[in-house]
């Protein structure tokens, strides 16, 4: 028996070859493979026997913990009841009922919602309906798009090229789409170190947008895309002002402004959405993940009833808006939806979110003075530990305390050379604790230099 086959007996060492992992080190990541085998509440079992607390909610995407038996059973009688239907030029009641209820979340009731799988569609389509919008209005030279740098949008063709990592766009250039700006990013540690929730610096850093607009003229801008906390590329916080700079500069020439809410969705800052949180409106807003716990991929765009109106122009049997997938409005992700909202109401989960946000942000800022530790930032449900790298060697040791806080019981997300945590709603005011304590004990035991 090969040291793989012991991990699992599912796994044998040849079949680890044929799944190409997504944003994995697949060799090093083949050579001592770290196999999840079950999931209960906040925590996941590895396949050697660990047990390990869910430190990022899966992927930003399972507030509620994993395998509620409210969600699995709406599923279950989902199945049962309607597996599948298509949604083209039919529909099913409870896609329409979750679109409405999700409306009414977000405060505003009128608007309308389109329904993808993911992501990375979310922001594909808020695109095209951006685009499409201003041609329809008789304003068919708004085509340029801004986004911002280290930003993350998904990957596919449109997401990366408004977003803004550049490991994920130096190899498909030539695919990317044309006509694209970015805004510089927000974050200067020597201006916003150990920043607790928004930095007050930094507003100005949105009059970057007029010099842009100056640049291209307003007449060629559809719109400009941002997440209102960069979560992907590490928790990155907009400084006090900045998004309300954004949004009236957006609105005095016309351009649409779009969050890309995919992280911030469904509570992760204690509010539905971060337009709430932060108090400045979007006219498209992108969700996934937690709107329905990640039991079953979904996605969508909240867009503003105006911006819907203008499409439903032309004779009433002519199809409006050509976009949409085979999967859209999955009925299992429907009810998986609608089961999530449920509990969230139930559980009061999206206050829970709120009430936790202080107990992390103390937590996570008694890491100061740690070893590596070079910044922490926390806003909401989520915080980020900096790490110095080691020399020549990027990326390296925030594998190396990733790897440490497994065995501490701790499962962090690791990018770049920075720690992410954003547990789940469901967590314990100890397990919160818990977990920076685990997290500390990882950074003490990661050398310092190689
Ligand atoms: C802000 C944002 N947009 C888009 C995406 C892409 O979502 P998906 O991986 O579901 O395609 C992510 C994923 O983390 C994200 O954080």
């Amino acid at each position: 028996m090969n040291a793989v086959t012991e991990l699992h007996p599912d796994v044998s060492h040849p079949e680890l070859r044929s799944w190409w992992m997504p944003f994995t080190h697949n060799r090093m990541f083949k050579e001592n493979p770290r196999l999840i085998t079950k999931a209960k509440g906040a925590y996941y079992d590895l396949a050697d026997g660990r047990r390990v607390f869910d430190c990022l909610s899966g992927l930003w995407c399972s507030p509620l913990g994993h395998s509620h038996p409210k969600l699995v059973k709406a599923i279950q009688e989902q199945v049962e009841t309607l597996d599948f239907a298509p949604s083209f030029q039919m529909g099913h009641p409870t896609a329409f009922s979750l679109a409405s209820r999700i409306t009414k979340l977000a405060g505003r009731p009128n608007d309308s919602v389109f329904f993808c799988n993911s992501g990375s569609e979310a922001v594909d389509t808020a695109l095209k309906i951006a685009v499409a919008y201003h041609r329809l209005r008789g304003e068919a030279s708004r085509t340029r798009i801004i986004g911002r740098e280290r930003g993350y949008h998904g990957v596919g063709l449109g997401g990366i090229s408004v977003g803004g990592m550049v490991a994920n766009r130096k190899m498909f250039a030539p695919l990317m789409i044309p006509g694209v700006d970015h805004l510089p990013h927000t974050w200067n540690p020597a201006e916003m170190a150990y920043s607790r929730g928004q930095p007050t610096w930094g507003a100005h850093l949105a009059d970057d947008l007029e010099r842009i607009i100056a640049l291209h003229d307003a007449s060629t801008i559809a719109a400009v895309i941002l997440e209102p906390m960069q979560g992907s590329t590490g928790v990155i916080v907009p400084p006090q002002g900045y998004l309300q700079k954004i949004r009236e500069i957006c609105t005095k020439h016309g351009i649409l402004l779009i969050f890309d809410e995919v992280i911030t969705g469904f509570g992760r800052l204690g509010t539905p959405f971060a337009s709430g949180f932060f108090g400045v409106d979007a006219d498209l807003n992108t969700f996934a993940k937690a709107v329905n716990n990640a039991m079953v991929p979904l996605g969508g765009v909240l867009v503003r009833e105006d911006i819907q109106q203008a499409f439903m122009t032309g004779p009433a049997h002519a199809i409006e808006f050509f976009h949409g997938y085979t999967y859209t409005g999955h009925p299992l992700a429907m009810a998986a939806a609608h089961a999530t909202l449920d509990v969230m109401e139930e559980e009061k989960l999206i206050e829970r979110s709120a009430a936790l946000a202080p107990v992390l942000e103390n937590a996570v800022h008694s890491l100061r003075g740690e070893p590596h530790v070079t910044d922490i930032r926390n806003i909401g449900l989520a915080a980020a530990l900096e790490l110095a790298p080691y020399p020549g060697m990027p990326g390296l040791k925030a594998i190396n305390v990733f790897k440490n806080a497994l065995n501490q019981g701790q499962m962090p997300r690791f990018t770049g050379d920075i720690i992410a945590l954003a547990p789940p709603f469901i967590s314990s005011e100890s397990e919160v604790h818990e977990m920076i304590e685990g997290i500390r004990r990882a950074l003490r035991a990661t050398p310092v230099t190689l």
